[in-house]
Order: structure tokens, then C-alpha cells, then sequence
């Protein structure tokens, strides 16, 4: 073995350092932190109207005051500085720019996405803008929402609409957030805003937004400077069985169709998938694509964004259904949960299969460029005595998650950005404000915000561009 030299530094032990321009970010979405609700003219979204049922949210949490990002803007953008964020992924409330859901914008909604915008730049930070994080306003679910197809046109005005303000300064645009969530958690299970439950209407509902997709990205295309990137955030997970018999390798098949699939392949390939059509032929005859629609889905985009949080696990029944998924068109699939290993409200924490998913787009669809929209985890974290927020399991999380990044990059995966959900914590949907997803924590009754440990963590990871170790060594 020969010592290293000078010249040849000796870097077995080095952390694994990430591509030359690698982006660094965390996201939020609208309605998650916002709050003001009622301010500079917005209107109500299909959220607020869904959150106002008794019932739907735990504890009764609503988003009126969410954590005050509207009115604190500036101090959170100062603490993503700190964090040394290179990209901050937010999304733009619809009925706030748009509050009729359709004819001219309301600039002082658009104004402050634009003082938002010049903020994160003045402090170095790219702004990666979503169009849609599922807060459409509620007009336009009073005249069908995505079951309407002229929600796909109302969605390209909007667009166009954000792009014409904006344009100018956001390098990188998401059309859609997880349309799976619209359509199936939204329109299947009903757990979501609109909290409808058919399995027709879910699959209208899917190929519409796979087509609101295709109609934004013409008209970002149209409006924003040719240097603009255009993405969407899916999330798509690996499928996993427990017992590997023919019966449950069908459960697999019919399961990743409907959660994979019917994105991916319109966006990538310009179809959907044979066997899911053949699946849900006793529901539809999917008689709501039209000549043109799957052209328009597969408008090439820049950058793929994955949202990954769990993979799933399914078998053929007979067993317990899961309430969260709601198989359309395939009832006799059953959730099947691992035995052990640790779990959030998404499901069990597998970094590999992170490394899997990646690999697996890759070889089905190509060398398509991938950014990392979201991954995270929630915990019960809490202000120590000593000031601190000490969220080591957090910190495990994203150490293990972006070892299994740096694998698949080194697999040969084109990732170029890492966007860690969430910056701060927020409103989560209907577990209201009792899940913490923040690498800045809030104190509910002061809004005070203190950084985790996480969040130093992650900062150290900007800084070196690499993973570094979970424990340093101590100096001396
Ligand atoms: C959503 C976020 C959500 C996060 C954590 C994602 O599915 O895009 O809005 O807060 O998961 O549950």
C-alpha cells in the first residue's frame, strides 16, 4: 500500500461529494404555509372549503394562520440563507393570482410572489415555482374541478397568467404537484380536497391532469424566456410484495399502473398503459381521451421531479384494504405492511428503494433528468431546554436517503438537485399541524422559529456538496 501523496490525496474516506452544481433546497407549498387567507383579494380554495368540515382534519386544525409565511416572508428567506440553500421550491396559490379562477390576474396576489422572488434572489437562492399544490379555488370545483375538462384550459390561462409576471426572474417551473394525490387521494379514497369518492371520475380526473400538464408547459413554453426549465413533481414509489407468488406479481402489476404508470407514461411515452386500460374497462372506456390529448401530455419537459417517501407494499387478497389507497379498478388488492423496521405516516423509511426508483425510471424511460421535488420525514420534535431541536432521527433520514442518491447518481442516473421536504413546519393536510416535516421548527402559539439540528446538519451537506458523516469524529 503506498501513502498518499500530494499530488494524490487519498480520498477512500472522503464523504461522497455530489455533481458540480448540484442544487440544494427544501420546499413548502401554499396552503401548507401561507396563512392569509383572506388577504389582497384571494378567494377560497377547494382546501379551505374541504378543512371547514368538521371531521377532516385532525384536532380541528385549520390553515388560517398556517405559520405565517405570507406576513414573514422575509425572516424565513433570511433563514434559508443561513441554511445556505442554493434553491427554495414553493408553490403559488391559484385563487390568490386568479381569484375567479379565470379572466385577469389580481396583482397584488401576484405582487407578493414577485417581492417573494426578489427576495430569494437578492439572497442567492433560485426560485423553483409550482403552479399547482392542489388549492385550485373553489369556484372552479363548483363547476366540476378536474372532472371538467375545461379545468385543463382554466389551469394553461393560469400559467400563463403567473408566467407573464414572473417569468422574467424563476428559472424552474413545476406544472403539477403529485397528481396522484389529486386524482386518487381526492377523487378515490376522498381523504382530499374535493373529498369525492369514484373510481370514473378518478381516472377522468387523472388523464386531465396528465392533459392540464401538457397545456401548462405550452404555455410556459410560450411565455417564459428560452433559458426557463419546465418540470413536474410526480410521486412515484417502487411496488414491493411480500410473497412472491403469480397472484401477488398481478397485484404488483395492476398497483404500480395505477400509481406509476398513468403519469409516467403519458408524460414520457405519450400513452397510457395497455393493461390499465384493460384493468378499468368495466369502469371506463376511457372514452375522455381525445385525438391529440396524449401529444399534448408528453410535451417534452426539462426535469423530472420525484417526490419519494415510501414504497408500496400490496398482495392479491383476501385482506385488509387500505384506506389511504384505493385500487380502482382492481378490489381485490390488499395493503400488506412489512413486519418491522421504522415508519412514518407515509409508509416504512427504505432509503435503497430510493436508489431503486431512480434506476428503474431510468431504465424504462431513459436518461430523463431527475431532480429530487421532495423527501423527508415527520417527527415530534420539540424546543430542548438548551434551545436546541435535537432531531438525530431526521438527521439518520436524509443521511440515509442521500447515500442512496449519491448511489444511484454514481449507478449513472442523472440527478441534479436534491429539494428536501419540508423547510419549515407547515400545515400537513389532514393531519393538520400534528405532523413536524420542518428543518426549522415553529412554536404553534408564537410562531417563534428555532433551526433543528437537521437543519444545521443539511447545511453542513450544502456547504461540502457531500454527505458528511452522521458523527464527526471529535477534533485533536
Ligand atoms: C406533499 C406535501 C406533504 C408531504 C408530506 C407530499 O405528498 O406534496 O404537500 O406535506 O408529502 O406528507
Amino acid at each position: 500500500m503506498t501513502a498518499p501523496t500530494e499530488t494524490a490525496p487519498d480520498r477512500r474516506h472522503a464523504p461522497p461529494e455530489f455533481p458540480a452544481g448540484f442544487r440544494w433546497g427544501a420546499a413548502t407549498a401554499a396552503f401548507q404555509v401561507e396563512g392569509a387567507l383572506d388577504a389582497d383579494g384571494r378567494t377560497p380554495s377547494v382546501w379551505d372549503t374541504f378543512t371547514a368540515v368538521p371531521g377532516r382534519v385532525d384536532n380541528g386544525d385549520r390553515a388560517d394562520l398556517a405559520v405565517d409565511h405570507y406576513r414573514r416572508y422575509r425572516d424565513d428567506v433570511a433563514l434559508m440563507a443561513q441554511l445556505g440553500l442554493n434553491t427554495y421550491r414553493f408553490s403559488v396559490s391559484w385563487p390568490r393570482v386568479q381569484p375567479d379562477g379565470r379572466g385577469a390576474a389580481n396583482p397584488k396576489g401576484l405582487d407578493f410572489y414577485s417581492r417573494l422572488v426578489d427576495e430569494l434572489l437578492a439572497n442567492g437562492i433560485e426560485p423553483m415555482l409550482t403552479l399547482y399544490h392542489w388549492d385550485h379555488p373553489q369556484v372552479l370545483q363548483d363547476a366540476g374541478g378536474w372532472a371538467n375538462r375545461d379545468m385543463t384550459e382554466r389551469f394553461a390561462d393560469y400559467a400563463s397568467l403567473v408566467a407573464a409576471r414572473l417569468g422574467d426572474r424563476v428559472p424552474l417551473w413545476v406544472t403539477l404537484n403529485e397528481p396522484w394525490c389529486t386524482a386518487f387521494l381526492g377523487h378515490a379514497s376522498g381523504i382530499h380536497a374535493p373529498g369525492v369518492a369514484d373510481d370514473a371520475t378518478t381516472l377522468t380526473v387523472a388523464h386531465h391532469l396528465n392533459l392540464a400538464h401538457g397545456l401548462g408547459v405550452q404555455a410556459l413554453r410560450a411565455a417564459l424566456p428560452g433559458t426557463a426549465q419546465v418540470s413536474i413533481a410526480l410521486n412515484p414509489a417502487p411496488v414491493r410484495t411480500p410473497v412472491d407468488t403469480p397472484e401477488n406479481q398481478d397485484a404488483v402489476r395492476r398497483a404500480d399502473a395505477l400509481r406509476n404508470r398513468i403519469f409516467l407514461d403519458p408524460l414520457l411515452r405519450g400513452q397510457y398503459p395497455a393493461d390499465l386500460i384493460a384493468d378499468t374497462a368495466h369502469i371506463t372506456d376511457w372514452g375522455f381521451v381525445r385525438d391529440g390529448d396524449l401529444a399534448t401530455a408528453t410535451a417534452p419537459i426539462d426535469v423530472l421531479g420525484v417526490n419519494y417517501y415510501t414504497p408500496l407494499y400490496v398482495a392479491a387478497g383476501p385482506g385488509p384494504a387500505d384506506p389511504y389507497n384505493r385500487w380502482v379498478g382492481s378490489d381485490g388488492l390488499v395493503h400488506i405492511a412489512p413486519a418491522d423496521g421504522p415508519s412514518t405516516i407515509h409508509g416504512v423509511v427504505d432509503a435503497a428503494a430510493l436508489r431503486e426508483l431512480l434506476n428503474r425510471i431510468r431504465h424504462d424511460y431513459g436518461p430523463v433528468p431527475i431532480v429530487i421535488a421532495e423527501n423527508g420525514v415527520a417527527s415530534p420534535d420539540i424546543v430542548g431546554p438548551d434551545g436546541r431541536v435535537d432531531d438525530a432521527g431526521r438527521v439518520a433520514y436524509l443521511h440515509a436517503h442521500l447515500a442512496a442518491l449519491h448511489d444511484a447518481i454514481t449507478d449513472g442516473v442523472d440527478v441534479r438537485g436534491y429539494v428536501m421536504w419540508s423547510l419549515i413546519d407547515n400545515f400537513e393536510w389532514v393531519y393538520g399541524y400534528s405532523q413536524r416535516f420542518g428543518l426549522i421548527h415553529v412554536d404553534r402559539d408564537t410562531q417563534r422559529r428555532t433551526v433543528k439540528d437537521s437543519g444545521h446538519w443539511f447545511r453542513q451537506v450544502i456547504a461540502a456538496n457531500a454527505i458528511p458523516p452522521l458523527d464527526p469524529p471529535a477534533a485533536g
